[in-house]
């Protein structure tokens, strides 16, 4: 199996395909479809600082095409790409309201993958130049092969993934990505718009000293979030931690997973389920994390194991370092 740093995504994706259970290529196919789609969407997003130049959302273009908020852009892009390929039977997104089933034109619904995308997640950060990313997750059907794609197959618990994997426009661009065996990260270099594997098999250290979460809501949390950032600030052993945090899950997740940390989202008196989506956010993140020796939890047990009621529900979020997950879930089991 190839391993090393000279190794491109492309022969990474070939070289792996016959270790998948079930493999009959549909799934690197599917692959080399969000690699192409990062790849414009990066491109797009590179272009972001300069639109003050070629125009905002809602101008007009020097080519007289409408210009596009690039996170109605970035889901335009990825859900071409999949469609045109005709690789998956259904998709769902974060900026769209229902699933997207693609009926293929000489294969009615033959295909076995349904993926579901937040197209571009830390949006806010675009105007000043900071971090973004894409979450993708991808799931085996489980209504028959031949009939039209059903709310089931989006609706399935994380534990099912096949994969999930993230891409971040930061100061490189990568491709993340698990596939149930283990976590690689490639990095794209942009002169010759090629992905290399720049960081094989990556890991969560068990525990680190660093903290994200979005403080200025502090008031609003429960009880056991409260003490437990109480303890992160406190001086004893290796604390007080370190706060970082970006706003964007993605660039906060990878700082976190690199380094060690962990990222909290949880619920408040002003967002009963927190703000994050279980099916484009959560559920990929927590199996990247779990295929990275970390750990993902709503506060009380495994995000993987959550059974979703809708598309687009969001739950609390606790994801990072295998310790200071069990930790923060000890803080919320005396005082939810
Ligand atoms: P999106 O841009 O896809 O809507 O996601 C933003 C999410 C997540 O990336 C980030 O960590 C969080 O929202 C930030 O929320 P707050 O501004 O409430 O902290
Ligand atoms: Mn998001
Ligand atoms: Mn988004």
């Amino acid at each position: 199996m190839l391993r090393n740093k000279n190794t491109t995504l492309g022969e990474y994706i070939i070289e792996n395909q016959s270790s998948f259970q079930y493999s009959s290529g549909e799934l690197s196919k599917l692959i080399n479809a969000i690699r192409l789609a990062a790849k414009v969407v990066n491109y797009e997003v590179n272009k972001a600082g300069l639109v003050d130049i070629l125009g905002d959302a809602g101008d007009t273009n020097i080519q007289g095409e409408d210009q596009q908020k690039l996170d109605v852009l970035a889901n335009q892009k990825f859900i071409q790409t999949l469609k045109n390929r005709e690789i998956v039977c259904g998709i769902a997104s974060e900026e769209e309201d229902h699933f997207i089933a693609i009926n293929s034109s000489d294969q009615q619904h033959q295909n076995k993958y349904v993926v579901l995308i937040d197209p571009l997640d830390g949006s806010s950060n675009i105007d000043v130049n900071v971090s973004v990313g894409t979450i993708f997750s991808i799931y085996r059907r489980v209504t028959p092969i031949g009939t039209p794609v059903a709310m089931e197959d989006f609706l399935q618990p994380g534990r099912n993934q096949v994969a999930a994997g993230y891409i971040i426009y930061g100061t490189s661009t990568m491709l993340v990505y698990t596939t149930g065996d283990g976590v690689n990260g490639f990095t794209l270099n942009p002169a010759i718009g090629t992905f290399y594997l720049s960081h094989p098999n990556m890991q969560f250290p068990e525990r680190g000293n660093i903290y994200s979460v979005n403080e200025g809501n502090y008031n609003h949390f429960p009880q056991g979030v409260k003490n437990y950032i109480k303890y992160c600030q406190k001086e004893e052993e290796d604390r007080p931690y370190t706060s970082r945090y970006i706003g964007s899950l993605v660039s906060d997740f990878h700082r976190n997973m690199i380094k060690g940390g962990i990222y909290i989202y949880p619920k408040s008196s002003t967002a009963s389920n927190g703000k994050l989506r279980l099916l484009y956010e959560c559920n990929p993140m927590a199996f990247i994390a779990e295929q990275a020796q970390g750990k993902a939890s709503d506060g009380f047990g495994p995000i993987l194991d959550i059974k979703p009621e809708e598309l687009h529900q969001r739950v609390p979020f606790f994801c990072g370092s295998k310790k200071m997950v069990e930790k923060a879930e000890e803080f919320m089991a005396h005082q939810a």
